[in-house]
């Protein structure tokens, strides 16, 4: 087989988030999260453990930065930590904050590395959450406020935004079944929350495109595929109903199509938080999608016990340590039909990785991570020869970090990170990846 190869202007990256890596958390004038908060409650962290420290990447930016250069990448995606930025959410700006991502910013320029910027990336100011949280339209205001100061202060030197990271899992995992901060369980709050994220992003679009009307702005959504656990009519409608509750739920307004109406009918909505106006700013037209990807959901109808399905369809034998199915035609699956269904102008994959624990110790010898990463790029690169405008790719993550609920047992980096010391080797599967960054060309 000839290799795979790559346009030479995809963009090659790594990508992280502020909490899972910086620490730090009391520094410089950063204010409360709702993932301090959450960390501090007892039962709610693997362990009890904390993101205090994390990867302790606020002292050792500098360090990673030049990790990432030496990779051989060309973009590197981190958030910003709003409640630096904005300690009490809305209001005053602290100068500390921002200056460290101007520092960080410079800094990847200087090594020709792409900054890629995530405006929120889940750590809500904890005030804010005390106010009512993504449920009120007040956050999504103080949001746009806090983005508009982000972007006056990097927009000359930072060229694509991304506005939020994963409403889709906010919304299930923070408000639907609470395993997620700011832990609330609530089907009322979990639908408040969806549209004023959405809100949220519409109000940030607006004032970045005023601000840096150069500036390609764009949203991360996850998206996992919703296969039918049978053949059987109930389980077909059982997975059609869930694809319209966790992908199209975001996507169909950020595209102008409106909610989709039969989710809306089966939760119950009664829609009041929509108000005039809302359906048009979410809908502005965007610059890029980008698409976060792991595997798939397979969904079944509780109406049906095992013994009532034909045909079932069982997930693979290949199974992460968060217990996620490596499925890579899943992320052609997902590309294609987002492009085919949506149409927006382009598309970067923000994250795509996987957690597996080391067995071998140094050299970290992760042969099961380049296979999933290997096959996953060659998914990506079918969809593109299918017509998807897809115009890069992020491995999640560059280095071992805070797993949210997980802590830090779930390993995604392609960085070892030693908690002691912390240490930082480059496993096999990051100088791999470096190599095909390099040269746009994938062995298969
Ligand atoms: C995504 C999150 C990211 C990371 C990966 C494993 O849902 O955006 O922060 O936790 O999952």
């Amino acid at each position: 087989m000839p290799p795979i190869e790559f346009a030479p202007d995809f963009l090659w990256g790594v990508a992280t988030s502020a909490y899972q890596i910086e620490g730090a958390i009391a520094e410089d004038g950063r204010g409360e999260s709702i993932w301090d908060r959450f960390c501090r409650t007892p039962g709610r962290i693997a362990d009890g453990q904390t993101a205090d420290i994390a990867a302790d990447h606020y002292h050792r930016w500098r360090q990673d930065v030049d990790l990432i250069a030496g990779l051989g990448v060309n973009a590197y995606r981190f958030s910003v930590a709003w409640p630096r930025v904005v300690p009490a959410g809305h209001g005053t700006v602290n100068g500390a904050g921002l200056d460290f991502y101007d520092r960080l910013v410079d800094a990847l320029l200087d090594r020709g590395v792409e900054p890629f910027v995530t405006l929120y990336h889940w750590d809500l100011p904890q005030v804010l959450e005390d106010g009512g949280g993504w449920t009120v339209r007040t956050t999504a205001e103080a949001f746009a406020d806090y983005a508009a100061h982000v972007v006056e202060r990097l927009g000359d030197r930072v060229q694509r935004w991304l506005t939020i990271n994963e409403p889709g899992c906010i919304v299930q995992a923070g408000y639907r079944s609470g395993i997620h901060a700011p832990g609330r369980s609530s089907a009322a709050d979990a639908l408040a929350a969806a549209h004023y994220l959405l809100v949220a992003h519409g109000l940030a679009v607006e004032r970045i495109r005023s601000l840096a009307p150069q500036a390609q702005v764009g949203i991360a959504v996850d998206l996992w595929p919703q296969h039918p656990a049978s053949l059987h009519l109930l389980d077909l409608e059982a997975a059609a109903l869930s694809h319209d509750r966790l992908n199209r739920w975001y996507l169909d307004p950020l595209a102008g199509k409106g909610y989709p109406p039969r989710a809306i009918a089966t939760a119950a909505w009664h829609q009041k938080e929509i108000g005039p106006g809302d359906l048009d700013l979410i809908a502005a037209p965007i610059d890029f999608l980008g698409v976060n990807y792991y595997s798939r959901a397979i969904v079944g109808s509780d109406a049906l016990d095992d013994e009532h399905r034909p045909n079932p369809i069982r997930r693979s034998e290949t199974i992460s340590d968060m217990d996620w199915e490596v499925y890579p035609a899943g992320l052609t699956e997902v590309l294609e039909w987002a492009h085919r269904r949506y149409e927006f102008p382009a598309m970067y994959i923000t994250e795509n990785g996987v957690a597996l624990d080391d067995e071998t110790g140094p050299p970290f010898i992760d042969d099961g991570r380049i296979l999933y990463l290997r096959r996953h790029l060659a998914a990506a690169h079918l969809a593109m020869a299918r017509g998807v405008p897809l115009q890069g790719y992020f491995a999640w993550s560059l280095l071992d970090n805070f797993e949210w609920e997980r802590g830090f047992a779930m390993r995604f980096g392609l960085v070892h990170i030693d908690y002691q010391t912390l240490e930082r080797t480059v496993r096999q599967s990051g100088h791999w990846y470096g190599g095909v960054a390099a040269t746009g060309s994938l062995e298969v």
